[in-house]
Protein backbone atom coordinates (compact mmCIF):
# COMPACT_ATOMS: atom_id res chain seq x y z
CA UNK A 1 0.00 0.00 0.00
CA UNK A 2 3.11 2.59 -0.43
CA UNK A 3 5.07 4.76 1.94
CA UNK A 4 4.09 4.60 6.13
CA UNK A 5 3.02 8.35 5.32
CA UNK A 6 0.25 7.00 3.00
CA UNK A 7 -1.78 5.28 6.02
CA UNK A 8 -3.21 8.47 7.40
CA UNK A 9 -4.87 8.73 4.19
CA UNK A 10 -5.66 4.95 4.10
CA UNK A 11 -7.14 5.29 7.08
CA UNK A 12 -8.91 8.39 6.45
CA UNK A 13 -10.83 6.69 3.08
CA UNK A 14 -14.23 5.25 4.52
CA UNK A 15 -14.68 9.09 5.71
CA UNK A 16 -14.13 10.51 2.62
CA UNK A 17 -17.70 11.87 0.82
CA UNK A 18 -17.96 11.00 -2.88
CA UNK A 19 -14.09 11.72 -3.47
CA UNK A 20 -13.85 10.64 -7.14
CA UNK A 21 -17.31 12.60 -7.82
CA UNK A 22 -16.32 16.02 -6.41
CA UNK A 23 -14.88 17.48 -10.05
CA UNK A 24 -18.10 16.21 -12.15
CA UNK A 25 -20.30 17.72 -9.41
CA UNK A 26 -18.28 20.96 -9.13
CA UNK A 27 -18.30 20.85 -13.02
CA UNK A 28 -22.54 20.34 -13.59
CA UNK A 29 -23.09 22.96 -11.21
CA UNK A 30 -20.80 25.16 -12.84
CA UNK A 31 -22.61 24.92 -16.23
CA UNK A 32 -26.08 24.84 -14.38
CA UNK A 33 -25.19 28.25 -12.69
CA UNK A 34 -23.75 29.50 -16.08
CA UNK A 35 -26.50 28.67 -18.36
CA UNK A 36 -29.26 28.98 -15.88
CA UNK A 37 -28.21 32.60 -15.61
CA UNK A 38 -27.44 33.20 -19.49
CA UNK A 39 -30.98 32.12 -20.29
CA UNK A 40 -32.26 33.79 -17.20
CA UNK A 41 -30.75 37.07 -19.28
CA UNK A 42 -32.33 36.24 -22.63
CA UNK A 43 -35.76 34.25 -21.55
CA UNK A 44 -36.74 36.57 -18.84
CA UNK A 45 -34.67 39.63 -18.33
CA UNK A 46 -34.64 41.08 -21.64
CA UNK A 47 -38.20 41.11 -22.31
CA UNK A 48 -38.73 42.82 -19.13
CA UNK A 49 -36.69 45.43 -20.00
CA UNK A 50 -37.02 46.05 -23.29
CA UNK A 51 -41.04 45.40 -23.49
CA UNK A 52 -41.75 45.57 -19.74
CA UNK A 53 -43.17 41.66 -20.42
CA UNK A 54 -43.16 39.53 -17.15
CA UNK A 55 -42.06 36.38 -17.86
CA UNK A 56 -40.49 35.54 -14.41
CA UNK A 57 -43.22 32.75 -14.46
CA UNK A 58 -40.41 30.78 -16.82
CA UNK A 59 -37.89 30.84 -13.93
CA UNK A 60 -39.05 27.10 -12.13
CA UNK A 61 -39.34 25.24 -15.17
CA UNK A 62 -38.83 26.94 -18.60
CA UNK A 63 -35.66 28.35 -18.06
CA UNK A 64 -34.56 25.20 -15.88
CA UNK A 65 -35.71 23.02 -18.90
CA UNK A 66 -33.49 24.99 -20.90
CA UNK A 67 -30.76 24.86 -18.68
CA UNK A 68 -30.98 21.19 -17.70
CA UNK A 69 -30.40 19.67 -21.74
CA UNK A 70 -27.68 22.41 -21.71
CA UNK A 71 -25.63 20.57 -19.63
CA UNK A 72 -26.37 17.61 -20.36
CA UNK A 73 -24.88 18.20 -23.81
CA UNK A 74 -21.93 19.52 -22.78
CA UNK A 75 -21.02 17.27 -20.46
CA UNK A 76 -21.34 14.82 -22.94
CA UNK A 77 -18.88 16.17 -25.00
CA UNK A 78 -16.61 16.63 -22.20
CA UNK A 79 -17.34 12.32 -21.93
CA UNK A 80 -15.51 11.97 -25.02
CA UNK A 81 -13.37 15.07 -25.50
CA UNK A 82 -10.61 13.52 -22.99
CA UNK A 83 -10.35 10.46 -25.88
CA UNK A 84 -9.65 12.26 -28.63
CA UNK A 85 -6.98 14.02 -26.61
CA UNK A 86 -5.38 10.90 -25.34
CA UNK A 87 -5.68 9.33 -28.94
CA UNK A 88 -3.47 12.34 -30.49
CA UNK A 89 -0.87 12.35 -27.60
CA UNK A 90 -0.48 8.36 -28.71
CA UNK A 91 -0.34 9.02 -32.16
CA UNK A 92 2.35 12.10 -31.60
CA UNK A 93 4.47 10.16 -29.30
CA UNK A 94 4.02 6.67 -31.39
CA UNK A 95 3.40 4.53 -28.24
CA UNK A 96 0.73 3.83 -25.73
CA UNK A 97 3.23 3.25 -22.48
CA UNK A 98 3.55 6.88 -21.76
CA UNK A 99 1.75 8.39 -19.08
CA UNK A 100 -0.80 11.06 -19.94
CA UNK A 101 -0.14 14.46 -18.20
CA UNK A 102 -2.04 14.14 -14.94
CA UNK A 103 -4.66 16.81 -15.84
CA UNK A 104 -5.43 13.88 -19.09
CA UNK A 105 -4.96 11.30 -16.51
CA UNK A 106 -7.66 12.38 -14.11
CA UNK A 107 -10.40 13.82 -16.72
CA UNK A 108 -10.24 10.08 -18.49
CA UNK A 109 -10.83 8.88 -15.12
CA UNK A 110 -13.71 10.50 -14.31
CA UNK A 111 -15.69 9.92 -17.08
CA UNK A 112 -17.88 7.62 -15.86
CA UNK A 113 -19.10 10.36 -13.20
CA UNK A 114 -19.04 13.38 -16.07
CA UNK A 115 -21.88 10.69 -18.22
CA UNK A 116 -23.53 9.69 -15.53
CA UNK A 117 -23.93 13.38 -14.17
CA UNK A 118 -24.72 14.00 -18.12
CA UNK A 119 -27.36 11.01 -17.67
CA UNK A 120 -29.36 12.73 -15.27
CA UNK A 121 -29.55 16.12 -16.57
CA UNK A 122 -30.49 14.90 -19.74
CA UNK A 123 -33.20 12.46 -17.87
CA UNK A 124 -34.90 15.47 -16.12
CA UNK A 125 -34.79 17.42 -18.98
CA UNK A 126 -37.28 14.90 -20.65
CA UNK A 127 -39.44 14.71 -17.85
CA UNK A 128 -39.27 18.10 -17.30
CA UNK A 129 -40.62 18.05 -21.20
CA UNK A 130 -42.79 16.05 -20.69
CA UNK A 131 -44.65 18.21 -17.97
CA UNK A 132 -44.62 21.39 -20.29
CA UNK A 133 -48.21 21.06 -21.85
CA UNK A 134 -49.83 20.15 -18.42
CA UNK A 135 -48.71 23.74 -17.08
CA UNK A 136 -51.53 26.52 -16.83
CA UNK A 137 -49.20 28.86 -18.66
CA UNK A 138 -49.04 26.46 -21.28
CA UNK A 139 -53.04 26.27 -21.87
CA UNK A 140 -53.74 30.28 -20.99
CA UNK A 141 -50.82 30.60 -23.87
CA UNK A 142 -53.17 27.71 -25.93
CA UNK A 143 -56.66 29.23 -25.43
CA UNK A 144 -55.53 32.65 -26.33
CA UNK A 145 -53.84 31.90 -29.56
CA UNK A 146 -57.35 29.72 -30.52
CA UNK A 147 -58.97 32.83 -29.45
CA UNK A 148 -56.79 35.25 -32.02
CA UNK A 149 -57.26 32.56 -34.92
CA UNK A 150 -60.68 32.52 -34.25
CA UNK A 151 -60.83 36.24 -34.75
CA UNK A 152 -58.77 36.22 -37.06
CA UNK A 153 -61.35 34.18 -38.99
CA UNK A 154 -58.03 31.30 -39.73
CA UNK A 155 -59.34 28.25 -40.05
CA UNK A 156 -56.36 26.31 -40.00
CA UNK A 157 -53.15 27.01 -38.26
CA UNK A 158 -50.89 23.70 -39.49
CA UNK A 159 -47.35 24.80 -40.69
CA UNK A 160 -45.76 21.76 -41.98
CA UNK A 161 -42.08 22.63 -41.53
CA UNK A 162 -43.25 23.68 -37.87
CA UNK A 163 -44.73 20.23 -37.25
CA UNK A 164 -41.97 18.20 -39.44
CA UNK A 165 -39.07 19.72 -37.47
CA UNK A 166 -40.90 18.82 -33.87
CA UNK A 167 -41.74 15.45 -34.96
CA UNK A 168 -38.03 14.86 -35.47
CA UNK A 169 -36.40 16.63 -32.83
CA UNK A 170 -38.70 14.50 -30.25
CA UNK A 171 -37.47 11.19 -32.02
CA UNK A 172 -33.97 11.80 -32.30
CA UNK A 173 -33.89 13.18 -28.82
CA UNK A 174 -35.74 9.67 -27.41
CA UNK A 175 -33.35 7.79 -28.82
CA UNK A 176 -30.54 9.46 -27.66
CA UNK A 177 -31.78 9.16 -23.85
CA UNK A 178 -32.10 5.28 -24.70
CA UNK A 179 -29.07 5.25 -25.66
CA UNK A 180 -28.00 7.03 -22.97
CA UNK A 181 -29.91 4.66 -20.86
CA UNK A 182 -27.94 1.74 -22.14
CA UNK A 183 -24.43 3.53 -21.24
CA UNK A 184 -25.88 3.95 -17.83
CA UNK A 185 -27.17 0.65 -16.85
CA UNK A 186 -24.09 -1.15 -18.65
CA UNK A 187 -22.04 1.43 -15.70
CA UNK A 188 -23.38 -0.86 -12.78
CA UNK A 189 -20.97 -3.37 -11.74
CA UNK A 190 -22.83 -5.85 -11.29
CA UNK A 191 -24.00 -5.74 -15.41
CA UNK A 192 -20.87 -4.37 -16.47
CA UNK A 193 -19.37 -7.48 -14.58
CA UNK A 194 -21.11 -10.15 -16.41
CA UNK A 195 -19.94 -8.57 -20.15
CA UNK A 196 -16.50 -8.54 -21.72
CA UNK A 197 -13.93 -5.61 -22.21
CA UNK A 198 -14.63 -5.51 -26.03
CA UNK A 199 -18.40 -5.52 -24.97
CA UNK A 200 -17.87 -3.03 -22.64
CA UNK A 201 -16.24 -1.00 -24.99
CA UNK A 202 -18.16 -1.54 -27.93
CA UNK A 203 -21.26 -0.19 -25.99
CA UNK A 204 -19.68 3.07 -23.88
CA UNK A 205 -17.66 4.34 -26.77
CA UNK A 206 -19.36 2.92 -30.26
CA UNK A 207 -22.94 3.64 -28.74
CA UNK A 208 -21.80 6.39 -26.22
CA UNK A 209 -20.81 8.12 -29.78
CA UNK A 210 -23.83 7.42 -31.46
CA UNK A 211 -25.73 8.88 -28.51
CA UNK A 212 -23.20 12.08 -28.36
CA UNK A 213 -24.72 12.52 -32.26
CA UNK A 214 -28.16 11.79 -31.39
CA UNK A 215 -27.75 14.35 -28.97
CA UNK A 216 -26.70 16.95 -31.29
CA UNK A 217 -28.70 16.03 -34.07
CA UNK A 218 -31.52 16.74 -31.50
CA UNK A 219 -30.45 19.76 -30.49
CA UNK A 220 -29.33 20.96 -34.45
CA UNK A 221 -32.95 20.10 -35.58
CA UNK A 222 -34.54 21.79 -32.46
CA UNK A 223 -32.51 25.16 -33.32
CA UNK A 224 -33.45 24.98 -37.09
CA UNK A 225 -32.19 27.39 -39.10
CA UNK A 226 -33.26 30.17 -35.69
CA UNK A 227 -29.54 30.31 -35.69
CA UNK A 228 -29.28 32.51 -39.06
CA UNK A 229 -32.60 34.63 -37.41
CA UNK A 230 -31.34 38.23 -35.98
CA UNK A 231 -34.49 38.19 -33.58
CA UNK A 232 -33.06 35.67 -31.52
CA UNK A 233 -30.09 36.76 -30.80
CA UNK A 234 -31.43 39.03 -27.79
CA UNK A 235 -29.33 41.44 -25.84
CA UNK A 236 -26.63 39.99 -28.49
CA UNK A 237 -26.51 36.89 -26.75
CA UNK A 238 -26.87 33.66 -29.51
CA UNK A 239 -29.58 31.57 -28.64
CA UNK A 240 -28.17 29.05 -25.88
CA UNK A 241 -28.42 26.23 -28.66
CA UNK A 242 -25.62 27.59 -31.11
CA UNK A 243 -23.54 27.86 -27.68
CA UNK A 244 -24.00 24.05 -26.32
CA UNK A 245 -23.48 22.66 -30.12
CA UNK A 246 -19.66 23.91 -30.03
CA UNK A 247 -18.01 21.51 -28.16
CA UNK A 248 -20.24 18.22 -29.67
CA UNK A 249 -19.34 19.63 -33.07
CA UNK A 250 -15.42 19.77 -32.57
CA UNK A 251 -15.55 16.08 -30.67
CA UNK A 252 -17.75 14.69 -33.58
CA UNK A 253 -15.64 16.40 -36.21
CA UNK A 254 -12.37 14.95 -34.36
CA UNK A 255 -13.24 11.75 -34.02
CA UNK A 256 -14.10 11.30 -37.70
CA UNK A 257 -10.73 12.79 -38.62
CA UNK A 258 -9.16 10.23 -36.34
CA UNK A 259 -11.19 7.80 -38.65
CA UNK A 260 -9.04 8.49 -41.83
CA UNK A 261 -7.54 5.37 -42.57
CA UNK A 262 -3.60 6.82 -42.13
CA UNK A 263 -4.58 7.97 -38.36
CA UNK A 264 -7.13 4.99 -37.55
CA UNK A 265 -4.53 2.03 -38.64
CA UNK A 266 -1.73 3.81 -36.65
CA UNK A 267 -3.69 4.23 -33.76
CA UNK A 268 -4.87 0.79 -33.87
CA UNK A 269 -1.38 0.07 -34.02
CA UNK A 270 -0.11 1.58 -30.94
CA UNK A 271 -3.01 0.68 -29.25
CA UNK A 272 -2.39 -3.13 -29.71
CA UNK A 273 1.56 -2.11 -28.54
CA UNK A 274 3.50 -1.19 -31.35
CA UNK A 275 5.76 1.37 -30.57
CA UNK A 276 7.61 3.55 -33.45
CA UNK A 277 10.78 4.37 -31.45
CA UNK A 278 11.43 0.25 -30.95
CA UNK A 279 10.79 -0.30 -35.04
CA UNK A 280 13.30 2.15 -35.71
CA UNK A 281 16.92 0.24 -36.26
CA UNK A 282 20.15 2.31 -36.92
CA UNK A 283 21.20 0.03 -40.28
CA UNK A 284 23.72 1.26 -42.45
CA UNK A 285 22.70 2.83 -45.60
CA UNK A 286 21.55 0.78 -48.12
CA UNK A 287 19.95 0.41 -51.04
CA UNK A 288 16.75 2.75 -51.31
CA UNK A 289 17.58 4.08 -47.68
CA UNK A 290 19.49 7.41 -47.70
CA UNK A 291 19.26 8.53 -44.32
CA UNK A 292 20.55 5.17 -42.45
CA UNK A 293 16.93 4.99 -40.59
CA UNK A 294 14.97 2.03 -41.25
CA UNK A 295 11.04 0.86 -40.39
CA UNK A 296 11.19 -2.80 -39.28
CA UNK A 297 7.54 -3.08 -39.02
CA UNK A 298 7.32 -2.72 -43.02
CA UNK A 299 10.21 -4.83 -43.55
C1 LIG B 1 -24.42 7.29 -18.90
C2 LIG B 1 -22.93 7.03 -19.00
C3 LIG B 1 -22.32 6.04 -18.24
C4 LIG B 1 -20.93 5.80 -18.30
N1 LIG B 1 -20.38 4.81 -17.56
C5 LIG B 1 -19.04 4.55 -17.65
C6 LIG B 1 -18.43 3.49 -16.91
O1 LIG B 1 -19.09 2.77 -16.18
N2 LIG B 1 -17.10 3.30 -17.03
C7 LIG B 1 -16.33 4.09 -17.85
O2 LIG B 1 -15.11 3.88 -17.94
N3 LIG B 1 -16.87 5.09 -18.56
C8 LIG B 1 -18.21 5.35 -18.49
N4 LIG B 1 -18.75 6.37 -19.22
C9 LIG B 1 -17.88 7.25 -20.02
C10 LIG B 1 -17.62 6.81 -21.48
O3 LIG B 1 -18.76 6.23 -22.06
C11 LIG B 1 -16.46 5.82 -21.59
O4 LIG B 1 -15.36 6.29 -20.88
C12 LIG B 1 -16.11 5.51 -23.05
O5 LIG B 1 -15.35 4.33 -23.09
C13 LIG B 1 -15.32 6.62 -23.69
O6 LIG B 1 -15.09 6.24 -25.02
P1 LIG B 1 -13.88 6.81 -25.86
O7 LIG B 1 -13.91 6.15 -27.18
O8 LIG B 1 -13.90 8.29 -25.83
O9 LIG B 1 -12.63 6.43 -24.98
P2 LIG B 1 -11.75 5.12 -24.88
O10 LIG B 1 -12.34 3.93 -25.53
O11 LIG B 1 -11.32 5.02 -23.46
O12 LIG B 1 -10.50 5.58 -25.72
C14 LIG B 1 -9.84 6.80 -25.41
C15 LIG B 1 -8.46 6.74 -25.98
O13 LIG B 1 -7.68 5.86 -25.18
C16 LIG B 1 -6.82 5.14 -25.99
N5 LIG B 1 -7.10 3.69 -25.91
C17 LIG B 1 -8.29 3.07 -26.10
N6 LIG B 1 -8.15 1.74 -26.00
C18 LIG B 1 -6.85 1.53 -25.74
C19 LIG B 1 -6.07 0.37 -25.53
N7 LIG B 1 -6.60 -0.86 -25.60
N8 LIG B 1 -4.77 0.53 -25.29
C20 LIG B 1 -4.21 1.76 -25.22
N9 LIG B 1 -4.88 2.87 -25.43
C21 LIG B 1 -6.18 2.76 -25.69
C22 LIG B 1 -6.99 5.64 -27.39
O14 LIG B 1 -6.10 6.67 -27.66
C23 LIG B 1 -8.37 6.19 -27.36
O15 LIG B 1 -8.60 7.17 -28.33
C24 LIG B 1 -20.14 6.61 -19.17
C25 LIG B 1 -20.74 7.60 -19.95
C26 LIG B 1 -22.12 7.82 -19.88
C27 LIG B 1 -22.75 8.90 -20.73
C1 LIG C 1 -37.02 11.68 -24.15
C2 LIG C 1 -36.03 12.44 -24.55
C3 LIG C 1 -36.12 13.92 -24.87
C4 LIG C 1 -37.20 14.74 -25.04
C5 LIG C 1 -38.68 14.39 -24.95
C6 LIG C 1 -36.70 16.07 -25.31
C7 LIG C 1 -37.47 17.18 -25.56
C8 LIG C 1 -37.01 18.44 -25.81
C9 LIG C 1 -37.82 19.61 -25.95
C10 LIG C 1 -39.35 19.63 -25.83
C11 LIG C 1 -37.00 20.64 -26.19
C12 LIG C 1 -37.42 22.10 -26.39
C13 LIG C 1 -37.38 22.78 -25.04
C14 LIG C 1 -38.02 24.13 -25.07
O1 LIG C 1 -38.93 24.36 -25.86
O2 LIG C 1 -37.62 24.96 -24.25
C15 LIG C 1 -35.64 20.15 -26.21
C16 LIG C 1 -34.53 20.93 -26.42
C17 LIG C 1 -33.24 20.47 -26.22
N1 LIG C 1 -32.86 19.20 -25.86
FE1 LIG C 1 -34.07 17.64 -25.60
N2 LIG C 1 -35.32 16.02 -25.29
C18 LIG C 1 -34.93 14.73 -25.01
C19 LIG C 1 -33.64 14.26 -24.88
C20 LIG C 1 -32.52 15.06 -24.91
C21 LIG C 1 -31.18 14.60 -24.68
C22 LIG C 1 -30.79 13.15 -24.33
C23 LIG C 1 -30.35 15.69 -24.80
C24 LIG C 1 -28.86 15.81 -24.64
C25 LIG C 1 -28.08 15.02 -23.97
C26 LIG C 1 -31.18 16.83 -25.12
C27 LIG C 1 -30.71 18.11 -25.34
C28 LIG C 1 -31.49 19.19 -25.73
C29 LIG C 1 -30.96 20.51 -25.99
C30 LIG C 1 -29.49 20.94 -25.91
C31 LIG C 1 -32.06 21.32 -26.32
C32 LIG C 1 -32.00 22.80 -26.73
C33 LIG C 1 -32.22 23.68 -25.51
C34 LIG C 1 -32.21 25.15 -25.94
O3 LIG C 1 -31.15 25.65 -26.28
O4 LIG C 1 -33.26 25.77 -25.93
N3 LIG C 1 -32.49 16.41 -25.18
N4 LIG C 1 -35.68 18.81 -25.97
Amino acid sequence: MGLLSSSLEIENLPLYLFPSWRLPLLCTLFLFIFFYLYNFFRDVLQPYVMEGKKAFYKMPIEVVNVTLPSVALVMLALVYLPGVFAAILQLWSGTKYNRFPNWLDRWLTSRKQLGLCSFLCAVLHAVYSLCLPLRKSARFRLVNMAYKQVKASVDDSWVDEEVWRMELYLSVGIMALGLLCLLAVTSLPSVANTINWREFSFIQSTLGYCALFMATAHTLLYGWNRAFDLRQYRFNMPPTFVLVLVLPFLVLLSRLALCVPCAAGRLRKVRRGWERSRHIRFTLPAEGCHNGLEDVSNV
